[in-house]
C-alpha cells in the first residue's frame, strides 16, 4: 500500500468544504482592497530564489526541492510566492500598464523541505499579495490593513501584529557592520551554519533555527538602532497610518525575517491559540523595493504578505468554522429499469437548470435510498416508479416542510424551483428574505 510522501497531507471532501469557504471570504477581501488574482507556475528556474529569497537563507540553502530536467535545467518547485511574482511582473512588463499601482494577490501550493510537525508542511498552502509602483508607506499601511481585514472576516481573535523596520540599504550596511563588530567578540560560541553566515551574509545569523535564541544573538544590536533619517521618516509614517486606520500593532525591534530582500518595513502576524500548535506565525511579509531591479526589472518598490493557509485553518478551529454544509437541492428515486429513461431525463433537465441532484447507482431497496437520500442532505425527494409512470406524474417529498405532494412529471424542475424560491416559515414570520437570526 502507498502512503503520502512525508510532510503532506490530503484533503478529504469534509476539508475541502471549508477551505472552500476559507478561500471564498479570501477572493471577497481581495476584491474589497482591488487586488487580482495572477497565478504562476509550480516550479521556475532555481537561480530565480537563489538571487532573491539569498543563498544563505534556510529556505534556500536547507529546503528547496531541486530537480534537473531532461533538457539538463535546473528547476525548483516554488518555495515562496513573492519571487516568481516578481518574475512574471517583469516578464510580462506589468510595469507598464494604464493602472500605476499593480496590485496582486495569489494562493496556491508552496514547497520547504522542512522538519514537519503541526503547521509545518512539506507541500503547504499560501494565500499571498504584493503590490507594486509606490515606496509611500501608505501602501505598506494598506497592505497591514488588508491583512488584518482578512483576518477580522474569518473572525479569527487573538491575533497580534508585529512590526519592524530594518531600514533602506544604507541603513542596513550600517547596521550590518555593527552587527559583524559584535558577533565577532564571540562568533565560536554559534553553531557551524552561523560562523559560515558570519562571513557570507550576517544578517541570516539572527533567524537561525539553533542559536536564535541564544543569551548572546538576544542582546546583539538592532536594525532599528541603525536607521537614517529617509527610514525612520518612512517607519513613524507607517506607523501614524496604521494608528488612523486603528489597527493595532507592537513595534518589534528584534523581527528581521527569514529572507533576504527585504528593505524598510517587516511584520508578522501570531495568533495566540492553542489550535495552532508551535506554529503560531499565520502571515510574514514586508516591503522590497530593490527586488524588482535586482531581478533586471525596472526600479520599482513593492511591498506584500503571505499566508500560511493551513495554519488559517487550525486558527478557525478555535471558533469551531464549518464551512458551508453539503446539501442537494434533489435526490431522485427512480425505481425500475423501465423508469430509467424517462427518469434520466428529468434529472438532466433539473442538473442543467442548476439544481444540486443526484441519484442512485447501485438498484437499492426504497428504504435504503431514504437513508442515502437523509445522508446526502438531500431537501427534496421525488419518486418516479412504475406507478408515477402509468400517469405521468411525480411524488415529491420536501424535507424541510414536510409536505408531499404528486404533480405532473414534467413539473418536476419548475415546481422545485418555486418552492426554493418561497421564503421558509421562520424567515416569514420576520418578513426578511432572510435574517441573521432566522438562520
Ligand atoms: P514566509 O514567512 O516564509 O514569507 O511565509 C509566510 C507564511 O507561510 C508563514 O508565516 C507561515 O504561516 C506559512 N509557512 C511558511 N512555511 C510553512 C510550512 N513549511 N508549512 C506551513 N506553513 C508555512 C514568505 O513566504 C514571503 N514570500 C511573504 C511575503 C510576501 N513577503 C512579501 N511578500
Amino acid at each position: 500500500m502507498y502512503q503520502k510522501v512525508k510532510g503532506t497531507y490530503d484533503l478529504l471532501p469534509k476539508e475541502t468544504n471549508k477551505w472552500q469557504a476559507l478561500e471564498k471570504t479570501i477572493r471577497n477581501v481581495s476584491k474589497i482592497f482591488n487586488y487580482d488574482e495572477i497565478r504562476t507556475p509550480i516550479f521556475e528556474n532555481t537561480e530565480l530564489f537563489h538571487r532573491s529569497v539569498g543563498e544563505d537563507t534556510d529556505i534556500v540553502s536547507k529546503e528547496t526541492y531541486d530537480f534537473i530536467d531532461r533538457g539538463n535545467r535546473s528547476n525548483t518547485l516554488r518555495p515562496e510566492g513573492t519571487a516568481p511574482v516578481v518574475r512574471s511582473y517583469i516578464e510580462n512588463k506589468l510595469y507598464a500598464d494604464k493602472i500605476p499601482i499593480k496590485k496582486l494577490y495569489y494562493m496556491g501550493p508552496m514547497f520547504r523541505y522542512e522538519r514537519p510537525q503541526k503547521g509545518r508542511y512539506r507541500q503547504f498552502a499560501q494565500f499571498g499579495a504584493e503590490a507594486f509602483g509606490s515606496t509611500s508607506p501608505l501602501l505598506d499601511a494598506e497592505i497591514i490593513s488588508y491583512a488584518v481585514t482578512v483576518i477580522k472576516a474569518l473572525k479569527i481573535k487573538d491575533v497580534e501584529v508585529h512590526l519592524n523596520s530594518i531600514g533602506d540599504q544604507e541603513s542596513k550596511t550600517m547596521y550590518k557592520k555593527a552587527l559583524v563588530e559584535y558577533l565577532k567578540t564571540d562568533i565560536t560560541s554559534l553553531c557551524s551554519d552561523c560562523q559560515r553566515r558570519y562571513v557570507t551574509n550576517p544578517l541570516r545569523i539572527l533567524d537561525c533555527k539553533i542559536d536564535k535564541n541564544s543569551e548572546f544573538l538576544i542582546n546583539a544590536p538592532k536594525p532599528i538602532d541603525y536607521l537614517n533619517q529617509e527610514s525612520k521618516d518612512h517607519f513613524e509614517k507607517l506607523q501614524q497610518y496604521l494608528d488612523a486606520m486603528e489597527i493595532k500593532y507592537v513595534v518589534d525591534s528584534s523581527l528581521v525575517r527569514g529572507l533576504d530582500y527585504y528593505t524598510h518595513t517587516v511584520f508578522e502576524v501570531d495568533a495566540n491559540l492553542d489550535t495552532l500548535g508551535a506554529q503560531k506565525t499565520i502571515c510574514g511579509g514586508g516591503r522590497y523595493n530593490n527586488l524588482v531591479s535586482s531581478l533586471g526589472g525596472p526600479n520599482i518598490p513593492g511591498v506584500g504578505f503571505a499566508f500560511g493557509l493551513e495554519r488559517l485553518m487550525f486558527a478557525l478551529e478555535s471558533i469551531n468554522f464549518k464551512g458551508a454544509p453539503d446539501y442537494l437541492h434533489l435526490y431522485l428515486m427512480i425505481l425500475g429499469e423501465e423508469q430509467k429513461a424517462d427518469g434520466i431525463k428529468m434529472l438532466n433537465r433539473c442538473r442543467i437548470g442548476g439544481l444540486f441532484s443526484d441519484i442512485d447507482f447501485l438498484d437499492k431497496n426504497l428504504k435504503a435510498q431514504f437513508k442515502l437520500a437523509d445522508n446526502l442532505n438531500a431537501r427534496f425527494i421525488a419518486i418516479y416508479g412504475a406507478n408515477e409512470k402509468a400517469k405521468d406524474v411525480i411524488n415529491i417529498k420536501d424535507k424541510e416542510t414536510g409536505k408531499e405532494i404528486t404533480i405532473d412529471k414534467h413539473q418536476l424542475y419548475n415546481h422545485i424551483v418555486a418552492e426554493l424560491m418561497t421564503p421558509s416559515k421562520s424567515c416569514e414570520s420576520c418578513e426578511e428574505d432572510s435574517c441573521d437570526e432566522c438562520e
